[in-house]
């Protein structure tokens, strides 16, 4: 029924009607093997940065209101890391709802399925985030999060665009991600930025890179949150932590009139 990518979350993979069992053998167009390895080296440094980061909860929070779900509704994280964000959801949809996060990585996925062993509404699925491995024949999906995962992604325009047929007209699709800020200590928030960015964009060995890698993110962010505006016919823009983190949810559909 559904492909795992580690042992450590086949029991919650299993609870998962909504994946498509082809995905299994489909190939990935997005997850660059240089993605995996390092999240799969640093998988657990990051679930301390994802759940510790000044501001970073507040951001968690944000993302699971921007949502609008409510009890009973299907809410799907693509590049959902460690699990940070799954409690804020799965508390949001309750016990008749479900959460399922998805991942490329099968170590963070491990970490995933450690963290919400006790959510019987979380399941978490091994797949690309610009190919949902989401059966249509699976339940409807009333909302698509993806929290830090669009400036990774090479057409992250094409992907929101995915996630938005998958969700439907009045479905819900929430972005948020990191970029530089202009709030008044941004000249020393955004160095630091820069200094994040550069050192958590594998492959992390290089010391010249031939892209600049804060244009290259910004740039991927942009086009993402672009075309959410573009498919919602309602949205909601908010910045967060000192003007570091953007975060776009739109309503899926055509704006009236
Ligand atoms: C910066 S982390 C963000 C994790 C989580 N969303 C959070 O807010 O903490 C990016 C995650 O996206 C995953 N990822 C990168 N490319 C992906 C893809 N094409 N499909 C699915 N996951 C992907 C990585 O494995 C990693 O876990």
């Amino acid at each position: 029924m559904v492909r795992s990518g580690s042992e450590g979350h086949d029991r919650q993979t299993e609870r998962v009607p909504a994946v498509d069992p082809s995905a299994r053998s489909r190939p990935t167009t997005t997850g660059s093997h240089a993605t995996t390895k390092f999240y799969g080296r640093w998988a657990r440094l990051y679930d301390l940065l994802a759940t510790w980061l000044p501001g970073v909860r507040d951001v968690r929070r944000s993302v699971a209101a921007a949502c609008g779900l409510s009890a009973g509704d299907t809410v799907v994280e693509l590049g959902c890391g460690t699990g940070s964000n799954l409690d804020y959801l799965s508390e949001r949809v309750g016990d008749e709802g479900r959460v399922i996060g998805v991942d490329i990585t099968p170590e963070v996925l491990a970490l995933a399925a450690d963290r919400t062993r006790d959510l019987e509404n979380v399941s978490v699925v091994h797949g690309d985030a610009a190919q949902p491995p989401l059966d249509a024949a699976g339940p409807d999906i009333d909302a698509v999060v993806a929290t830090f995962l669009v400036g990774m992604l090479p057409d992250p325009a094409a992907a929101v665009s995915t996630w938005c047929d998958l969700v439907g007209p009045g479905g819900r699709v929430v972005l948020a991600n990191a970029t530089t800020t202009d709030h008044w200590s941004g000249p020393v928030l955004n160095r630091a930025f820069r200094g994040f960015v550069v050192g958590s964009t594998p492959p992390t060995t290089q010391l010249r890179y031939d892209v600049d890698l804060v244009a290259q993110l910004e740039t991927r962010v942009a086009a993402a949150h672009e075309r959410l505006h573009d498919e919602s016919r309602a949205t909601v823009d908010s910045r967060h932590a000192m003007g570091l983190v953007r975060l776009t949810g739109g309503i899926v559909g055509e704006p009236d009139g």
